[in-house]
């Protein structure tokens, strides 16, 4: 029998989810010579969106839908609210590299896109695929209600409230409590936002009702906690080989985390709690959410 990394065993369990998703944005992102859109930005979008990733986002609007229920009773499909999650979180990348923010220069194992395409077009870039993400949902959801609450619940999580407050806070520029309460008022906002957003979505795709996109919020923000957490924590001790990012840069560049406020262990301990609290709200879900559950564990334990 082979033993699989934990970053295979993710990998291979995302597999069909990130395929359907790739195939969905490169149609999304296809056609666009035709209307006019300029060829340096279709490639650096592309560059931007369809450059490898783990695409956790999409697939967990995928898995969120599949615990509600059986994919023949979903009153829309979930793919576009997928693929718009993904052009969102591509785009915070993008702009989270930036030399104003965190002036990374390996993403995914590349070069980010400022240094592929300049600054200037990198910000355009992040600019494009965010507004492009709503479009999609706006076109492409085929129940107009359905479309309208799923373009609030990714704005709200995206937008001012949510990543960009954790984005403001972690760039230092706004007061944020010492200790617990402001680590947490950061990674909150900055990634379990968007991670809360998207079981979310996926729940809206699948016709649950508001008690049950209730559970799955708060099981959304129990992993978005833990993958921060543990993100930090691969900044500290990962290799770039393995993340595909620089690594150290969060303590080079004085930000607020877990790892390096509390250490390793301690920290470690943390995300294993948030796992078993995303673990307990998905009891009520029964089997249908084995793929959640097994998807939590995995988070919990990997390596890039
Ligand atoms: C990186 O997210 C940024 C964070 C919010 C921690 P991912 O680790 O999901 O990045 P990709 O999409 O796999 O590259
Ligand atoms: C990412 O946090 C949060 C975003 C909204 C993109 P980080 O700055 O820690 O993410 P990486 O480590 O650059 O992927
Ligand atoms: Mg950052
Ligand atoms: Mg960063
Ligand atoms: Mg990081």
């Amino acid at each position: 029998m082979t033993v699989l990394s934990v970053a295979n065993h993710i990998e291979q369990m995302l597999r069909p989810y990130a395929e359907a998703v790739n195939t969905a944005t490169e149609t999304v992102l296809s056609d666009q010579a035709s209307a006019g859109v300029p060829a340096t930005l279709i490639e650096a979008m592309r560059y931007a969106s369809l450059n490898g990733g783990k695409r956790l986002r999409p697939a967990l609007v995928m898995l969120s839908a599949e615990a509600v229920a059986d994919s023949n009773s979903w009153p829309v499909d979930p793919i576009p609210a997928a693929v718009a999650v993904e052009l969102v979180h591509c785009y915070s990348l993008v702009h989270d590299d930036l030399p104003a923010m965190d002036d990374d220069t390996l993403r995914r194992g590349k070069p980010t896109c400022h240094v592929q395409f300049g600054e200037a077009m990198a910000i355009l870039t992040g600019d494009a695929l965010l507004t492009r993400a709503f479009e999609v949902i706006s076109r492409d959801v085929a129940d107009p209600y359905i479309s309208v609450r799923l373009i609030c619940e990714l704005a709200a999580a995206a937008g001012p409230e949510g990543m960009i407050a954790g984005q403001v806070a972690d760039m230092g520029l706004c007061e944020v409590p010492q200790g617990a309460a402001g680590r947490k008022y950061i990674h909150l906002r900055k990634t379990a936002a968007l991670l809360r957003g998207a079981v979310r979505m996926g729940g809206i795709c699948a016709g649950a009702d508001e008690q049950t996109l209730d559970a799955l919020g708060r099981f959304g923000v129990n992993i978005g906690l833990a993958f921060q957490i543990a993100d930090d924590l691969l900044d500290a001790v990962g290799s770039a080989r393995t993340i595909g990012k620089t690594p150290g840069k969060d303590a080079r560049s004085g930000k607020r985390t877990y790892a390096g406020e509390l250490g390793a262990d301690r920290t470690r301990r943390l995300v294993a709690e948030l796992t078993a609290q995303a673990n307990s709200i998905l009891e009520t879900f029964g089997q249908r959410a084995e793929k959640l559950r097994e998807l939590t564990d995995l988070l919990a334990r990997r390596d890039r």
